[in-house]
């Protein structure tokens, strides 16, 4: 099973935190979407896709890569994030796009990420230190119950 992880993170390089940890639970290669186009998913069998929140979500060149990576069901497939307000909630756009291309959409993580975005500028930022080590440990767990759970799935 070979796993990559694409990410787009350049607020703060939040996500790329969690991008981090996550590849090296599942011993994935990690890609700067920056530095990729679509192809770059063809030799993998599982594929994260992480990005910062923007605007409500993820990020739109990360958004227009899933619109023309090719449909492939036996493709495994988790996204994840990170926001002001560290929601799921905010990962579903990119997780239905993935679905309605058939593939096979296995987790949706989330957490919190330093925001000096706007208004919060003039404070300091919000949710300094975030992602912490907690997020960090929970984005672990994450990636190793996706790695255990694709382990144990027969390829549709
Ligand atoms: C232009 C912009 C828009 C943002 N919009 C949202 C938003 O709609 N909801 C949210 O929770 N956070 C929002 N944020 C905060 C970021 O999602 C948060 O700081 C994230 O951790 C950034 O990730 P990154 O450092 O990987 O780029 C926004 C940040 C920026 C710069």
């Amino acid at each position: 099973m070979k796993s990559l992880i694409l990410v787009r993170s350049y607020h703060h390089k939040n996500t790329l935190k969690v991008a981090e940890v996550m590849a090296q639970a599942l011993e994935a290669d990690l890609v700067d979407i920056q530095e990729s186009g679509p192809g770059i998913i063809t030799n993998y069998d599982i594929i994260g896709f992480g990005s910062g929140i923007y605007w409500g979500k993820f990020d739109r060149d990360m958004l227009a890569l899933i619109d023309k990576i090719p449909s492939d069901k036996n493709k495994k497939v988790f996204v994840f994030s990170t926001g002001g307000m560290g929601s799921d909630k905010f990962n579903e756009f990119a997780k239905e796009l993935l679905s309605k291309k058939e593939f096979n959409v296995v987790g949706s993580f989330a957490c919190k990420g330093f925001d000096t975005f706007g208004p919060f500028k003039l404070v300091g930022g919000i949710n300094k230190g975030h992602p912490d080590d907690e997020d960090l440990n929970n984005a672990r767990d994450f990636a190793l119950r996706i790695k255990k759970m694709v382990q144990f799935q027969v390829p549709s």
